[in-house]
């Protein structure tokens, strides 16, 4: 495996209603929960390692997540892959013509540096990059 599967996001109304199913299938603890205020969302991480689940909702009506559960209802929202280096990544997805939504590494959940997949490019599923 070139990159591991790091987590698999599901977007929600409503995390506290979506955190017991998730523990229960998991058999891990939630994290506990953490806004970004930079993508307009409140993340709970549920479960450890490849298998775990990284459950998102939104903050307020205007971001991208709001946007995602007002067109497409709650739903499987992204695939995280853990990269090396992301910077590299990114370039050499780059040079294969890649879209990326994201040119240059940003913050995500737990202060990791992540980047995202434009999904016409994955399928329609949005594929997130995430440093080790
Ligand atoms: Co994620």
């Amino acid at each position: 495996v070139q990159y591991p599967l790091d987590h698999v996001a599901v977007a929600v109304e409503d995390l506290e209603a979506a955190v017991p199913l998730y523990t229960a299938l998991t058999g891990g603890a939630a994290t506990p929960r953490e806004r970004l205020p930079s993508q307009g969302v409140d993340v709970v991480f549920v479960g450890e390692g490849a298998g775990r689940i990284e459950l998102i909702a939104p903050v307020g009506d205007d971001s991208p997540v709001a946007r995602f559960l007002a067109r497409r209802g709650p739903g499987l929202h992204h695939l995280a892959y853990r990269v090396p280096d992301l910077t590299a990544t990114l370039a050499e997805l780059r040079a294969r013509g890649v879209p990326l939504i994201d040119e240059t590494p940003r913050l995500g959940a737990h202060d990791r540096l992540v980047a995202f997949v434009h999904p016409r490019a994955s399928g329609g599923v949005l594929i997130e990059l995430v440093q080790e």
